[in-house]
């Protein structure tokens, strides 16, 4: 797959954002979702980049698929495809490290208690979708806090592929979220419905969950 590495985010990696994991705390307790435009340090944006550009389509699957009869029902719930992140890659290995720390700072800052963490690169084609959904039901899912990071130089205003987010307050309209290289969403899984909106382009993304340490969440998850 072809991807321009031409527009990178350009923030400081040094830097790797005690700023933005204060902002994403204060927000997560205020509303409980957070937005960040040119927010995943540049280095590191760089290097999920080159190992997307570098990774053959045979790595990614499409997403979302059980039991064989299930699977055109899903086709009409989410229309990607996704890698998951196992940290066999050096850019995985960062972004997971990266992820570690955000952990450590919501936990100390918000006595959270998010134990582990997962996440998948993921492909939305022309046309791609994922319908309106939430990514945990209360009390079937040890799913708390929801990031997703965007991998898009050049995105445009007719591209598509906005994530829209829908706060519970009525007064609060929809957001849309233009999936543009370096901004990371963050919002508590069971809250907040979501969707991502067709997409004009090949749109990249990581998806990611944090989870508590559940013993009783003896139920499998929602389709992801
Ligand atoms: C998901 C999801 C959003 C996005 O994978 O559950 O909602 O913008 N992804 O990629
Ligand atoms: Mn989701």
């Amino acid at each position: 797959m072809t991807i321009a590495l031409d527009q990178l985010a350009n923030s400081d990696d040094s830097t790797s954002g005690t700023g933005l994991f204060a902002t994403i705390a204060e927000d997560l307790l205020a509303r409980g979702y957070s937005i960040n435009p040119r927010a995943l340090p540049g280095g590191l944006a760089n290097d999920l980049l080159q190992h997307l550009h570098a990774m053959s389509a045979q790595q990614f699957v499409p997403a979302g698929i059980g039991r064989e009869q299930e699977h055109m029902l899903n086709r009409q719930v989410r229309k990607d495809e996704i890698c998951w992140i196992n940290g066999e890659s050096d850019a995985g290995r960062r972004w997971l490290a990266w992820a570690g720390e955000l952990r450590a700072y919501l936990n100390r800052r918000l006595f959270l208690g998010l134990f582990s963490f997962e996440s998948h690169f993921a492909h939305y084609p022309p046309g791609g979708f994922y319908r309106r959904h939430l990514d945990a039901f209360k009390g079937e899912s040890n799913r708390i806090v929801s990031l997703v990071a965007y991998l898009n130089p050049d995105w445009q205003p007719g591209d598509g592929g906005e994530l829209v987010l829908y706060p519970e307050e009525i007064d609060t309209g929809a957001l849309r979220i233009s999936p543009a290289l370096g901004t990371v969403a963050v919002f508590l899984s069971e809250e907040f419905e979501h969707e991502v909106l067709p997409a004009g382009r090949d749109r990249f993304s990581i998806a990611g969950w944090y989870r508590v340490n559940s013993s009783t969440a003896g139920r499998a998850d929602p389709p992801r």
